[in-house]
């Protein structure tokens, strides 16, 4: 019988990530990098010397729940101080992100949502639909003066995207920090616009930027509350 690493390093790897570390923590704690990481998550397969390197740390820093370094809100996921900006720092906060049309057709939900769920933004509300051209250009009315505006609005109603709200401490910043830059040529390594994005436009995931998007995105999106 062969061992099945793929799945011992998913199960291993959704333990510890449910016990508070975060994605990269365990990445440098274990050498693997974010990417592999990232799509192990996503189903995809997993070495057995990725599986010994993960496990080897999992023993090294012998996580238990709720104590120490790992616990839910341990100094792990606090997020650091801003000097100001638009999110409350340490507070529950909410943000939006969606999935992009190109990152639905390329079956890329699961990943983006895992990285989210990885640096322990949780998902308090989540939706499948395609954006009329109207929708879209209310969700992006801040960008209405851009040259780029009309084919933006053409692509973001050209098929389905998932839309998300998250939860979490510092919501806004740390969802931006999971995506990268908005041009994945810029982006840095490891995320999901470096792994996924193929173009400036094309940029695979949104989020929204501050509070005031944030309300405005989620009305848009979900209706109000
Ligand atoms: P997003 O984070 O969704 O916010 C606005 C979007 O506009 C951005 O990601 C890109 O998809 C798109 N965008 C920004 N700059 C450009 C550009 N120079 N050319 C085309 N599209 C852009």
């Amino acid at each position: 019988m062969t061992t099945d690493y793929s799945q011992l390093a998913r199960d291993l790897l959704l333990d510890l990530l449910g016990r508070g570390l975060t994605q990269r923590r365990l990445s440098e704690g274990s050498g693997v990098s974010m990417t592999t990481i990232t799509s192990i998550l996503a189903g995809h397969t997993a070495t057995a010397r990725t599986y010994a390197r993960l496990r080897a740390f999992s023993q090294e820093s012998a996580v238990t729940p709720g104590r120490g370094g790992a616990g839910r809100w341990s100094s792990e996921r606090r997020p650091r101080k801003s000097k100001g900006g638009p999110t409350k720092v340490g507070m529950m906060v909410r943000t939006l992100v969606m999935v992009k049309p190109d990152g639905v057709k390329r079956n890329l939900v699961g990943a983006c949502l895992a990285a989210f769920e990885g640096e322990g933004l949780g998902i308090a509300d989540l939706k499948l639909l395609t954006l009329s051209p109207e929708r879209a250009r209310e969700l992006y009315r801040v960008h209405r003066n851009e040259p780029f505006f009309d084919s933006l609005v053409a692509y973001m109603s050209s098929g389905p995207v998932v839309a998300a709200v998250l939860e979490g401490p510092d919501a806004v910043r740390r969802a931006r920090e999971v995506m990268g830059a908005t041009d994945p040529a810029e982006a840095a390594p490891g995320t999901l616009r470096a792994l996924y994005g193929e173009s400036i436009q094309r940029n695979t995931v949104h989020g929204s930027d501050g509070e005031e998007a944030v309300e405005h995105e989620v009305g848009v999106i979900f209706g109000p509350r």
